[in-house]
C-alpha cells in the first residue's frame, strides 16, 4: 500500500484548521470544566469532546476505512493500514484558564497503531489562539506556515533553553522534580509551556533547544515527533518506568544524547 501523503496532509491541515476554529470559538463563549478525570490537573471540557467528535466525523467521511485513536473517544481499528492519532485540545488546562498555548494535534501513521512501532506519515499541530500551524510529512520537511523549520545542529547544554512537562500521574512527580533539578544547573533555563505538542513544535522551530517529559500518551506526541524529526532534530521514546511510562526527549542532534544522559531515569 502506498499512501498519498500530500492528500493526507491537505486533509489533516483542513480538519485541524476547522477544529481549531471551533475550539477557539468555544473558548470565546466561555469554558467550564466538564469533568476531572484522574487528578485535579487532569480535566476535560465539553470543547475537548466536541472538537474530537468533529475531527472523527470529518475523517470518517473522507476516509472511512482508516483507523482512529483519540484521547477522548478511544480507538477504532481500520482496514486501510492508516490510523489517525488525535489530540483534540492539547493543553486543556491552558485552554480552561485562557492561556493561548493550546493546540489541535493530528497525525496520520502507518503500521501498527502503537507508539514506537508506527511510521508517522503526516503531523499537523495547529494553535488557533495564536494562529500558528506546524506541519510535516515524512521526507517532506517541517514547516511553520510557509517557513521551513531547521533545528540548530550544535547547541551546548550550557546555552540550552529547555522545556518540560509534568504528567498527571502523581507517582511521576518526585521523578519529574528530580529531573528538573538535575537539568537546571547545566542549562540556560527551563520552561513549562503546558502543551506537549507545542513543546515539540518549539524544539522544531528553535524556540527551545530541547524538551523532556515522562509519561506522555501517543496523541500528545504523534504529530510533534514527526515535526521535530523533519526539522532535523531527534525524538526519543526512551525506557519505560515500572508503570510503562516512557521518557520523551527531543532536541537537536548535538544536544540530544547529552540531554538523555541527564534526563534519565
Ligand atoms: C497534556 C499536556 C501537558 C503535558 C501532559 C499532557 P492534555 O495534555 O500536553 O503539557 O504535561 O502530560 O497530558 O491533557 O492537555 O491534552
Ligand atoms: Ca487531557
Ligand atoms: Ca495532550
Ligand atoms: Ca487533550
Amino acid at each position: 500500500m502506498t499512501a498519498d501523503i500530500p492528500a493526507l496532509e491537505a486533509l489533516a491541515v483542513a480538519i485541524a484548521r476547522e477544529a481549531g476554529a471551533l475550539a477557539r470559538q468555544r473558548r470565546e463563549e466561555g469554558v467550564s470544566i466538564a469533568a476531572t478525570k484522574s487528578v485535579l490537573a487532569d480535566i476535560v471540557t465539553e470543547a475537548d469532546r466536541e472538537v474530537e467528535d468533529l475531527i472523527r466525523e470529518r475523517l470518517r467521511d473522507a476516509r472511512p476505512s482508516d483507523g482512529f485513536l483519540g484521547e477522548e473517544s478511544g480507538a477504532e481499528p481500520g482496514t486501510s493500514g492508516i490510523t489517525w492519532v488525535v489530540d483534540p485540545i492539547d493543553g486543556t488546562v491552558n485552554y480552561a484558564y485562557g492561556i493561548p498555548m493550546y493546540a489541535v494535534s493530528i497525525a496520520a501513521v502507518s503500521g501498527p497503531p502503537v507508539a514506537g512501532e508506527w511510521t508517522a506519515l503526516v503531523g499537523v499541530v495547529y494553535a488557533p489562539a495564536i494562529d500558528e500551524l506546524f506541519r510535516a510529512t515524512r521526507g517532506g520537511g517541517a514547516w511553520l506556515g510557509d517557513r521551513r523549520l531547521e533545528v540548530e545542529p550544535e547547541v551546548s547544554p550550557a546555552g540550552a533553553l529547555l522545556a518540560t512537562g509534568f504528567g498527571y500521574d502523581p507517582a511521576t512527580h518526585a521523578g519529574d522534580i528530580a529531573r528538573v533539578a538535575r537539568v537546571m544547573p547545566i542549562a540556560r533555563d527551563v520552561r513549562r509551556i503546558g502543551a506537549a505538542s507545542l513543546d515539540l513544535c518549539s524544539v522544531a522551530a528553535g524556540r527551545v533547544d530541547g524538551y523532556f517529559e515522562r509519561g506522555l500518551k501517543p496523541w500528545d506526541h504523534a504529530a510533534g515527533a514527526l515535526i521535530v524529526e523533519e526539522a532535523g532534530g531527534r525524538f526519543g521514546l526512551l525506557e519505560e518506568d515500572d508503570r510503562g511510562r516512557p521518557l520523551i526527549v527531543a532536541a537537536g542532534p548535538g544536544l540530544f544524547e547529552r540531554l538523555v544522559v541527564v534526563a534519565l531515569p
